[in-house]
């Protein structure tokens, strides 16, 4: 699955849509690389809302549709009534502007549109698709355990078991080894109904052709099998995309500052600190993570995003003395960009909320993990890294200062943490020889390809 270029006019042009969070964004515009690298026309069709930055691809086209949605920060705490949104609004517009398109293609012989390729959360796309007559195909941008995890949660309400708010039960979710019922991604936030329309829309069986997902077998291969068995279209594990398409998506301006101070530090001896795009820091916790870095005395590169934690509390910080007590111990940025901090040599550790592509980027380079989920899939991902990969501790609950001091030394300084990181190394080169020829990422890449020339 090189990023060899593979221009063959003959192919078709592919309609992309992807959830409008950085989180989806990356996976799908990394898909269309790929997919462009293979020869086909890429053509995004993107809401106004977090629009992606065309400049980046210019191998691309970019439409913007309205979508009557204000530019806002949205939390994790809106995220469920967002995506619901979402989907009512922009049906009509994008139907619109694809049955322009196909029209259009007619008339000046354009490349045919072969498929749309949607996000799993852009599911109206199912619908638009059937309407102008063309095939589709859905991206699963989370792990397949997570849709595993997901199914089983509709299957415990159905039989009592699990109530709307979830459990925080210790015990094992019979199946989903090494799930605790507290593991799974319940969402506490709205009503119950809202986030059970969530999973059936996200993962109702409609007229789609195939399902393409952000993973792969050296992963996930139990998962994979279950869920082909229960499938009735064809799924293709290619991932991890990023690590075939290398163009930045990042909404936020990436401060390359902090490749500057990496630098400068000694191999494998610092920590990078990133929640991702959407997760925040409750005001308690913020102390006691910042405190907790400085008196690890560990070399540290941390991700602000702006609206991640609370001005006030971060201020109140630095009138503590936290930023003296740091030095050149630490860097902190906005943003960062996180494949070549992952990649830098100076890195040895990630502490993670574990979403998907985080998770994803951390295994591929190599890099073991403090995982502190914060919700939905995380939970499920850090599990995985955790007991399953076992390339990293995860911490539970709410952290005090002194717990997050002994994390850090555990994975940084400890035999254990020496032992992750070979585990992680050696989990990176399996990866590696994945996507390459002969692999079953590559293998299904090519298989993807030859069902689109099919349609
Ligand atoms: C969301 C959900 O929260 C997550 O649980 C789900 O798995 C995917 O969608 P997000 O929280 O943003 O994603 O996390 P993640 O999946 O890790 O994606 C963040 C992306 O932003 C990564 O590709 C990462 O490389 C990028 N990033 C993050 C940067 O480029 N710079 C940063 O400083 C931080």
């Amino acid at each position: 699955m090189e990023m060899e270029k593979e221009h063959r006019s003959s192919h078709p042009r592919l309609v992309l849509v992807a959830l409008p969070f950085q989180g989806h964004i990356n996976p799908m515009l990394q898909l269309g690389s790929i997919l462009h690298s293979k020869g086909f026309s890429i053509t995004v069709l993107h809401t106004a809302f977090n629009s992606p930055i065309p400049s980046n691809y210019p191998e691309f086209g970019f439409v913007s549709i309205p979508d009557n949605l204000s530019e806002q920060l949205i939390s994790a705490d809106d995220l469920l009534p967002f995506i619901s949104l979402l989907n009512l609004n922009c049906g009509v517009p994008f139907q619109e502007c694809l049955a322009k398109m196909v029209q259009k293609q007619e008339v000046e012989n354009e490349p045919s549109i072969a498929c749309i390729v949607y996000d799993e959360c852009m599911y109206f796309c199912d619908a638009v698709a059937k309407y102008v007559k063309l095939p589709s195909i859905v991206l699963r941008t989370t792990s397949a355990s997570t849709y595993l995890s997901r199914n089983a949660i509709l299957q415990l309400k159905a039989e009592g078991v699990l109530t709307s708010q979830g459990s925080t039960s210790q015990d094992l979710v019979p199946g989903l080894h090494p799930l605790r019922f507290k593991d799974l991604p319940v969402s506490k936030i709205g009503t119950p109904e809202i986030f059970l329309q969530f999973i059936t829309n996200i993962y109702k069986t409609r007229t789609s052709s195939a399902i393409i997902w952000n993973t792969n077998d050296v992963l996930e291969q139990p998962s994979l099998q279950e869920i082909q068995k229960q499938c009735q279209v064809g799924i293709f594990p290619v991932g991890p995309l990023h690590e075939v398409a290398p163009a930045s998506s990042s909404l936020i301006k990436e401060d390359n500052s902090c490749i500057t101070w990496l630098e400068k530090q000694k191999q494998n001896t610092v920590l990078y600190v990133s929640l991702g795009s959407v997760a925040s820091v409750d005001k308690k916790e913020l102390g006691e993570m910042a405190w907790g870095l400085a008196n690890s005395k560990q070399p540290f590169l941390w991700v602000i995003r702006p609206g991640s934690v609370d001005d006030q509390e971060w201020k109140k910080l630095s009138t503590e003395g936290f930023v003296e007590a740091v030095g050149e111990n630490g860097c902190i940025v906005k943003w960062a960009p996180q494949k070549e901090v992952l990649a830098h040599g100076a890195v040895g550790g990630f502490w993670t909320h574990c979403g998907w592509n985080s998770t994803l980027e951390s295994i591929s380079k190599g890099v073991p993990m403090i995982c502190k989920p914060c919700f939905g899939d995380q939970r499920v991902n850090a599990r995985h890294v955790s007991q399953v990969w076992r390339i990293g501790i995860q911490l539970e609950n709410m952290c005090e200062r002194g717990e997050v001091e002994r994390a850090i030394k555990r994975l940084m300084v400890d035999k254990e943490g020496k032992e992750m990181r070979q585990r992680a190394k050696n989990l990176k080169e399996r990866i590696q020889l994945d996507i390459r020829e002969g692999g079953s990422s590559y293998n299904y890449l090519n298989k993807l390809i030859e069902l689109i020339m099919s349609f």
